[in-house]
């Protein structure tokens, strides 16, 4: 796929019905969490994508036995004979997902040692691992870092610590649960995320036999335990391919229905989506989302920590607001490099302005710096067709929704790395009536 060239015939509005499974924010992680069961577990709602592929290899490489369950998207994982896996062939996922950071503790917990790859995920920003690594240290972990990646050893069992995050950093709270689920006593992590697919994974490593509790001023406290086993658990749905559905729907004039969305998980994007003028329908099997007809209403918006907006959702919506009338601003404040995308939407027509200044709202920690993180949106424009490269995945998602509102046809390539997050995102786009199809790379 990936060196094949996507064309988009733009201005249909997609209309129809699609369905989301499992999250991939909390997918790979539940089948790391298996590695610490001495049981095997049984992961449901598993979506088709390449993530969940590297991280079963990665996981397989270490002796879990990895299988599919009886229902479709069940996977069923053995970790009864994990094993220290060849360096070699870990190193060979080198770059391929950030994912197997999160390996670390239970690895330690299970031989004692760990080698990482070095890591990739999207190229958003530095995104560093520094927190990990101070948590693991603080567990009493010894690690190595090398030129092919990092080598970790536990010279004894890893023990309960206190830890304070310097930023509620999703993987860095996953690395602390992982690693704090079978530490010797009490663990308390202050100042960490909170993110719907982070309580998922407390429920997993709950049923697993756990003792984590989640307290109202971002507190974790973790009880540690002697022993795990395996559990069953049906993954939540996932709260970012439905955000960039909805807005597919916004950007093209549409009316979607998105089978399986779950409205707890994304209050927030329903009150912006509701703002900009969308419409939604809630109900038990699903959200509907469509454009009304008239114009659309311009905003500002902070990206943040759940429960705020969420950095994933910024991109696609900001498709959307070039179709708004007046002046929207958009502070990303998670990631330093989360808006480099906005030059492809300029470049086909969007009025779209990047400032190093924190517009709008609170100051965040990029404001002093030179990370140009605030974007000036003015609309409504018309998009043309254009010859694009993804760059991310959410970013890329970003450009085929332009794509689809825009006039004319558009040639997208490096479309693989959409593969990474999004189940069979071509034949969903196919069902709700857009115009695409694959061309040979020239
Ligand atoms: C996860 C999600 C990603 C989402 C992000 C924020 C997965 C697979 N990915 O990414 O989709 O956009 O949460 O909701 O779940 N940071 C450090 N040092 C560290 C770790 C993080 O400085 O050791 C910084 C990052 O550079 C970033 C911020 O903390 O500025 C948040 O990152 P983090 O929450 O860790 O993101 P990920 O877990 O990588």
């Amino acid at each position: 796929m990936a060196g094949e060239v996507l064309r988009v015939q733009g201005g249909t509005p997609l209309v129809g019905e699609l369905t989301v499974r499992g999250a991939k924010n909390l997918v790979p992680k539940a089948m790391v969490a298996a590695l610490l069961g001495t049981t095997p577990s049984r992961l449901r709602n598993i979506p088709d994508i390449a993530d969940v592929g590297i991280v079963s290899e990665l996981v397989e490489l270490h002796g879990v036995r990895v299988t599919p369950g009886d229902e479709p998207g069940e996977l069923v994982l053995d970790p009864s004979a994990v094993e220290d896996a060849d360096v070699v062939a870990v190193a060979a996922h080198a770059g391929s997902s950030r994912i197997p950071v999160l390996l670390c503790g239970p690895l330690l917990h299970r031989t004692g040692r760990a080698f990482i790859p070095d890591l990739g995920g999207c190229r958003i920003g530095d995104r560093p691992i520094d927190f990990h690594l101070d948590a693991l240290r603080a567990f009493g972990a010894v690690v190595d870092k090398r030129p092919d990646g990092l080598y970790l050893k536990a010279p004894e069992r890893l023990r309960g610590t206190l830890l304070t995050l310097p930023y509620p950093s999703v993987g860095a709270t996953e690395q602390v649960l992982l690693t704090a689920v079978l530490a010797d006593g009490v663990t308390e992590l202050r100042n960490a995320a909170v993110e719907p697919e982070i309580v998922d994974l407390i429920a997993v490593l709950q049923k697993m036999g756990a003792n984590i509790s989640l307290h109202t001023d971002r507190t974790i406290r973790v009880v540690g335990v002697d022993e795990l086993r395996g559990a069953t658990h049906r993954s939540m749905p996932d709260r970012l391919e439905v955000a960039s559905w909805a807005c597919t729907a916004l950007a093209t004039q549409g009316d979607v229905f998105v089978r399986g969305a779950r409205q707890v998980d994304m209050m927030t994007f329903l009150n912006v989506f509701r703002a900009v003028g969308g419409e939604i329908d809630i109900t038990d099997d699903g959200i509907r989302f469509w454009h009304p007809g008239g114009p659309l209403t311009p905003l500002h918006l902070e990206t943040d920590v759940h429960p705020g907006f969420m950095t994933d959702w910024q991109q696609p919506l900001v498709v959307a607001l070039t179709q708004a009338s007046g002046v929207s601003i958009v502070h990303e404040t998670v990631f330093e490099g989360r808006l480099g995308y906005t030059d492809a939407l300029v470049q086909m027509g969007a009025t779209i302005q990047l400032f190093r200044e924190c517009l709008g709202g609170q100051p965040c920690r990029y404001g002093q710096r030179n990370y140009a993180h605030s974007a000036v949106i003015a609309g409504p424009s018309k998009l043309y067709g254009a010859d694009l490269e993804i760059p991310d995945l959410r970013g890329g998602f970003s450009y085929v929704i332009a794509a689809l509102a825009a006039q004319g046809h558009s040639t997208l390539r490096n479309v693989g790395i959409i593969k990474r997050g999004y189940e069979d995102f071509l034949g969903k786009l196919a069902g709700l009536g857009a115009d695409v199809e694959w061309v040979p790379a020239s």
